[in-house]
């Protein structure tokens, strides 16, 4: 559920589990606000589309989101403050892997023993998501060699791999086609159902919107103008 209201507010039994919460947020770089008085609540397991023209808000958003900014007014709750278990992932729009290295190289970035039994099982899980997006046969190309649609399927590949509870990712089908791009979103739509990924996704793109269930964050100039269900786009 996605409210305007504090979780205190909130009606249902589930209000004290949300990941995520923002409280009459501001953002501001100087002069500049970026978000005025945001109030959002997100609970697990929603997949959230943040929407809004050029320079509404939406990366100081995630920003805040990940842990990335701080707030110059107002609160924000972040997972890892409500249980150490959780685990943000950010695929930020400049994706920042390492240029020089592999693509294989740069999804090994995500391995923590804590999460995989075995480096075997970390290597089985990365083979099987870059053959579903079509990365397997550009392991071992360097980044540099890769076009952007391969490099933004490889960050969201090391971004999965590290088992976050949430994953947020700025546009990240940019340089996708609309194949790639389904594709892409049939795999995070299948670790929303199966393992309850929470997704938060800064997009333009309304087709995309349309072909997945979800909810829409809307800003405008800053502001939340709009939350709720996505059928209203
Ligand atoms: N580091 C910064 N310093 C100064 N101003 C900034 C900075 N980052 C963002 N802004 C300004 O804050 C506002 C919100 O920017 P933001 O990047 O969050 O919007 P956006 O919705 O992600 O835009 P886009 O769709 O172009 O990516 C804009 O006016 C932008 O120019
Ligand atoms: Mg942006």
């Amino acid at each position: 559920m996605l409210t305007g209201r504090t979780p205190q507010q909130s009606g249902g039994s589930n209000h004290q589990n949300y990941l995520f919460h923002l409280d009459n947020l501001t953002v501001e770089y100087g002069s500049i606000r970026a978000l005025k008085s945001v109030q959002l609540t997100i609970y697990p397991g929603e997949i959230l589309f943040l929407t809004g023209p050029s320079g509404a808000g939406k990366t100081s958003l995630l920003n805040v989101l990940g842990g990335h900014l701080a707030p110059t007014s107002g609160k924000a709750i972040l997972p890892h403050e409500r249980s150490s278990k959780h685990f943000v992932s950010s695929v930020f729009q400049d994706l920042r892997l390492m240029q020089k290295k592999s693509c294989e190289d740069n999804m090994w970035m995500a391995y923590d023993s804590s999460l995989y039994d075995s480096k075997n099982d970390f290597f089985r899980e990365m083979e099987d998501l870059s053959r579903l997006l079509g990365v397997y046969d550009h392991l071992n190309q360097k980044i540099e060699d890769c076009n952007g649609g391969l490099k933004q399927k490889v960050a969201m590949i090391r971004a999965l791999l590290s088992k976050p509870t949430a994953l947020l990712a700025d546009e990240p089908t940019s340089s996708l086609d609309k194949e790639s791009s389904y594709r892409l979103f049939e795999v995070l739509n299948h670790f929303n159902h199966k393992k309850g990924l929470t997704l938060i996704w800064a997009t333009h793109n309304k087709e995309l919107i349309k072909q997945f269930p979800g909810k829409i964050a809307h800003l405008d100039q800053g502001r939340l103008v709009y939350s709720g269900h996505a059928c209203f786009i």
